[in-house]
């Protein structure tokens, strides 16, 4: 079943249009990937889908119009957005930025139990528990920021760069534990990410976006076999 589609989505900020028709769609606890060279539009779509950025076209969530919503709406539905950049609160600590993360619940066990949950897939925020987040490392942050988005008990993960500005293996520390998330939560992603060979080990399918529209789409696999994508993405 599907559970996000776009469908010639365009965005705009001011008079500028950046999005000239994105069309994408993401399955019931399945993960996506767009993929896109810098300002292609990979993270207007993001804001496109959690309403931040102003928007035509049709976008839907569980057979729902949620085109124009307010990001408050989007999050409530169960959408939640790891931003660009990471948007953790700087100034609290990692268990209250967690916190933070859960405030529209109301399940307070199952809230402490996703808390622990969180503290075990990523086992360096158990040890900085009471750390502001200002002090933790950037892929510290990085997991917080995820841990974070977790704690909604989203059904749906926009992830924006979540490799960006990080050393080589933390990267790669940081998508294991994503690929753990997944499959033990089902929940779906959307992922945005300049390193392909990082997100093809996470997603199903991907989109490549240029200037705004959608050039490819394909399988994981599809896509890594091709010489532009390789050129383009792969490094080779
Ligand atoms: N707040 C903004 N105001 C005006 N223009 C913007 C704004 N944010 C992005 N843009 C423009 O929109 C286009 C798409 O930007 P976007 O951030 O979506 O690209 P991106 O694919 O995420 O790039 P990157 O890989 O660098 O993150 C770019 O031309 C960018 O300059
Ligand atoms: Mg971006």
């Amino acid at each position: 079943m599907t559970l996000l589609e776009l469908t010639d989505v365009t965005a705009s900020y001011g008079p500028v249009r950046v999005l000239e028709g994105v069309s994408l769609s993401v399955p019931e606890g399945g993960a996506v990937g767009i993929l896109g060279a810098n300002g292609a539009g990979k993270t207007t779509t993001l804001r496109a889908i959690s309403g931040t950025v102003r928007t035509g076209g049709r976008i839907t969530f569980d057979g729902r119009n949620i085109r124009g919503s307010r990001p408050d709406k989007v999050a409530s539905l169960g959408i939640a957005h790891v931003p660009e950049g990471r948007g953790t609160l700087a100034q609290l600590s990692v268990r209250e930025n967690l916190r933070v993360g859960a405030y529209l619940r109301k399940d307070r066990k199952a809230i402490a139990t996703d808390l622990d949950y969180c503290l075990d897939l990523f086992p360096q925020l158990k040890d900085r528990i009471n750390s502001r987040a200002a002090a933790l490392s950037g892929g510290e942050q990085q997991m917080l920021a995820v841990g974070r988005a977790f704690m909604a008990k989203p059904r749906l993960l926009l992830l924006d760069e979540a490799s960006l500005g990080l050393a080589p293996s933390t990267a790669k520390a940081v998508y294991a534990a994503i690929r753990r998330l997944r499959q033990e939560s089902g929940i779906a992603m959307l992922v945005v990410e300049q390193n392909a060979n990082l997100a093809f080990t996470l997603v199903d399918t991907a989109t490549v976006l240029e200037t705004g529209r959608n050039v490819l789409t394909g399988s994981a696999d599809e896509l890594k076999g091709m010489d532009e994508i390789r050129r383009a993405y792969l490094g080779g």
